[in-house]
């Protein structure tokens, strides 16, 4: 699985990018042209994304101006498999080798659009998988930190990062890599505005929620294998000075299962961080 073919893309970005431009959304057929003359895209995976959108819209998983374009300015189909490229846009998580997976992209946009990320915050990611999400995050801030614990998948994903750089996607310049336990965080680059857990767990990682900078907000699959549910937590200060972390269920309750949040020992993997 894990030399699986990555899609082939060669075009390069006709047009720089730029962090003030927004396609048009009045239609399909207007998008679609925009998008080839600004990002030289296929077509055929442009009129994907834009009836994806039309259905995220619809379904309130992006919720704002911000996070619909950056959902329109992600070429999902660049982080997917090529055996899967035909269904980057479906309303399913896929494959990625390694034995995990891409979250959907109804998925994705929820939790970006939860923790509301503005121009210069910065925000950590831990499961980088395919680079998708965090992709996505790069055209919400200039500040994006993510934390990958399978050692070839982080060398796979910064090299697509890296040639997408190379071809005119400049916007991903903002992404910082590593190949380590996100359990830990980043304590170097720390605290964060903004943190996306996608890996699923028991527990909310103490060094996650000290990272979390006061008044932060980070989305997190937690529960027992295979039945987590995405909480929202605030960090706040409460009005005699103490830390309050108020948590809330992204979708009142319904499980979303992830990949497990798994655990380094030395170099190797060996189970995961779940406490029971
Ligand atoms: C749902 S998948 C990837 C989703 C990813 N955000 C994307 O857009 O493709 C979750 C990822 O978390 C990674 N992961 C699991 N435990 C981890 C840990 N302790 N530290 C960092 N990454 C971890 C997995 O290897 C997997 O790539």
């Amino acid at each position: 699985m894990s030399e699986a073919a990555l899609a082939p893309f060669a075009w390069a970005v006709p047009k720089p990018y730029s962090r003030e431009t927004m396609p048009p959304t009045t239609s399909g057929d207007a998008f679609v042209k925009w998008m080839v003359a600004n990002r030289g895209e296929s077509p055929h995976f442009l009129r994907q994304r834009f009836s994806r959108y039309q259905t995220l819209v619809a379904n309130g998983d992006v919720l704002d101006d911000r996070n619909k374009r950056a959902f329109l300015l992600t070429p999902r189909e660049e982080f997917t498999l090529e055996h899967h490229q035909g269904r980057a846009y479906d309303h399913a998580y896929l494959d990625i080798g390694f034995g995990v997976t891409i979250s959907g992209p109804h998925v994705v946009s929820r939790m970006t659009s939860t923790i509301d990320v503005k121009m210069g915050e910065k925000v950590l990611e831990i499961g980088m998988g395919s680079g998708y999400q965090s992709a996505y995050l790069a055209n919400l801030t200039d500040k994006v930190w993510t934390i990958e614990i399978i050692k070839p998948l982080a060398e796979r994903t910064r090299g697509v990062y890296d040639a997408l750089i190379a071809r005119g996607y400049t916007e991903y310049t903002a992404i910082t890599s590593k190949n380590a336990d996100g359990y830990h965080g980043w304590q170097e680059a720390g605290p964060f505005d903004k943190i996306v857990v996608t890996c699923g767990i028991d527990h909310v990682p103490p060094p996650l929620l000290q990272q979390l900078a006061t008044g932060g907000i980070m989305v997190i699959p937690v529960g027992p294998p295979g039945a987590q549910r995405l909480l929202k937590i605030i960090k706040e200060q409460a009005a005699d000075n103490t830390i309050k972390v108020a948590r809330s269920d992204m979708y009142g309750g319904r499980i979303v299962p992830f990949v497990p949040f798994t655990k380094l020992d030395g170099e190797a993997i060996k189970g995961t961080h779940n406490q029971r």
